[in-house]
């Protein structure tokens, strides 16, 4: 059975990915922090007869990643890697404490970065596999009181379409998705968006990417943006 390994998958977006993933016969590897949220996905899995593993991971500690990876890579037949998991910290940029910004470099940028580094060498031996990276349309164009985060992703859709270019003919596929605000808990602690109830649903969202994953690039704008 191939993998899937998908980081944020106890909530929002990863989760709903990890769910139509595993609808398709994938074994989904499910990594995050909290392992109470990653034990729910994984029973909803098995509940539908699908198979899944969790992963309790920091993608903050290269550390982690390496120690964790490298038993990953011998005990799973790796497929894919979704990079989903990110934070967010908004407002007034002159606010931001070094904290949240190292916090959103850290996760949304380096944690991106050195998974695929970590997964990358197993794709290539087998000559095929697929990247995801769960970008937002903050990747596409900045926005007020979003400095940080928006750079952040403008970070990982550098970094996507490098790859793209740099593995073109290998089998590997690098996949950069931009999509508008979802209705997920990334929301629960700012003040920075009024009513998440407009937006689309996580589940929305992962049924058009799961749709669209012939193409290299997946744009899904914001319903009321
Ligand atoms: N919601 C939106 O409006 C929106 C719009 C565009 C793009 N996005 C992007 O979509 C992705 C998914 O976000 P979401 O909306 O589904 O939010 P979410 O429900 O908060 O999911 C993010 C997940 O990432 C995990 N995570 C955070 N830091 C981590 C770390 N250091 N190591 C491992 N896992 C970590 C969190 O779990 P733990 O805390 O348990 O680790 C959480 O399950 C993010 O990259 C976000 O930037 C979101």
């Amino acid at each position: 059975m191939k993998t899937i390994l998908i980081t944020g998958a106890g909530s929002g977006l990863g989760k709903e990915l990890a769910l139509l993933f595993s609808k398709q016969g994938f074994h989904l590897l499910l990594a995050g922090r909290t392992v109470e949220k990653l034990t729910e996905v994984k029973q909803a899995i098995e509940d539908s007869s699908g198979k899944a593993d969790i992963l309790s991971l920091d993608i903050r500690n290269n550390q982690d990643i390496s120690n964790k990876l490298q038993e990953i890579r011998q005990r799973y037949d790796l497929f894919g890697l979704v990079n989903n998991a990110g934070i967010g910290h908004f407002g007034p940029f002159e606010k931001m404490t070094e904290r949240q910004i190292s916090d959103m470099v850290e996760t949304n940028v380096l944690g991106t970065i050195r998974m695929t580094q970590a997964i990358l060498p197993v794709l290539q031996k087998k000559g095929n596999g697929q990247i995801i990276n769960i970008i937002s349309t903050a990747g596409l164009r900045g926005k007020v009181n979003e400095a940080v985060y928006v750079a952040s992703k403008f970070a990982v859709r550098g970094f996507t379409e490098s790859l793209q270019k740099e593995y073109e003919g290998s089998g590997i596929q690098f996949k950069a998705v931009y999509m508008g605000g979802m209705d997920t808990p990334f929301w629960d602690e700012s003040t920075h968006v009024s009513d998440k109830s407009r937006f689309r649903t996580p589940n929305e969202v992962a049924e058009i990417i799961i749709h669209q994953l012939d193409q290299s690039e997946i744009i899904i704008e914001s319903k009321n943006s």
